[in-house]
């Protein structure tokens, strides 16, 4: 299993406590302190020798193709330089059969709801922040507006899609806010 843009190895972590005896689990990120968290975070819950991690940018992996099972990434859609070069990439890694999937915020689709949760995003979540920190502040200000402008479900299912993924489905979670989005590669 892969897992792009790792960070501090959260979800590597929820695939190393699943995965079979002869399975493993490679992290990818491109900042090291969050390989180093991830790497103690994964010996800490004893599954450290599942995984191992790989300091490297998710838009050029550096594997063969068709070496992992599947490919995943989680809440870091929006932070890499372009989406389509990670599913291309991730989707390359993969073997055919194995499936790609992208798990990240997304919108509600229901109005009333939309109204107190852009509400929240942008007033009482920053406002928290602020009162750990000026820079927690900022940045759940930062996420806050990230969200609003990440795509939705149907937008990442085409990106799928577009690198020849198939049966590309969005199922949205927990009201919409979080969605995620897989496809199978042929
Ligand atoms: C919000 S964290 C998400 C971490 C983790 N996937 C999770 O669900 O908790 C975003 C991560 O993406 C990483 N990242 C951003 N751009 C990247 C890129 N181009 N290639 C690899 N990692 C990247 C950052 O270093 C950061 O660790």
């Amino acid at each position: 299993m892969l897992d792009v843009a790792t960070g501090t190895g959260l979800l590597a972590a929820d695939f190393a406590s699943v995965i079979s005896h002869d399975g493993f689990v490679v992290g990818v990120d491109l900042t090291l302190s969050m390989l180093k968290t991830a790497r103690w975070r994964l010996r800490a819950r004893n599954v450290g020798d599942r995984v191992d991690w790989v300091l490297a940018r998710a838009e050029n992996l550096p594997f063969r193709d068709d070496s992992f099972g599947s490919a995943s990434i989680s809440l870091a859609l929006r932070n890499v330089s372009s989406a389509q070069m990670t599913f291309r990439e991730m989707s390359r890694a993969t073997v055919p059969g194995g499936v790609v999937i992208s798990l990240d915020f997304a919108r509600p689709h229901s109005r009333l709801f939309q109204v107190f949760y852009y509400d929240y995003l942008l007033g009482l979540f920053p406002f928290f922040g602020r009162m750990v920190s000026e820079a927690w502040g900022k940045t759940l200000s930062y996420l806050g507006r990230s969200i609003l402008r990440a795509r939705t479900g149907e937008q990442i299912a085409n990106l799928l899609r577009e690198e020849g993924l198939v049966d590309a489905v969005s199922v949205p979670l927990t009201a919409g806010i979080v969605c995620a989005v897989y496809g199978i590669k042929r």
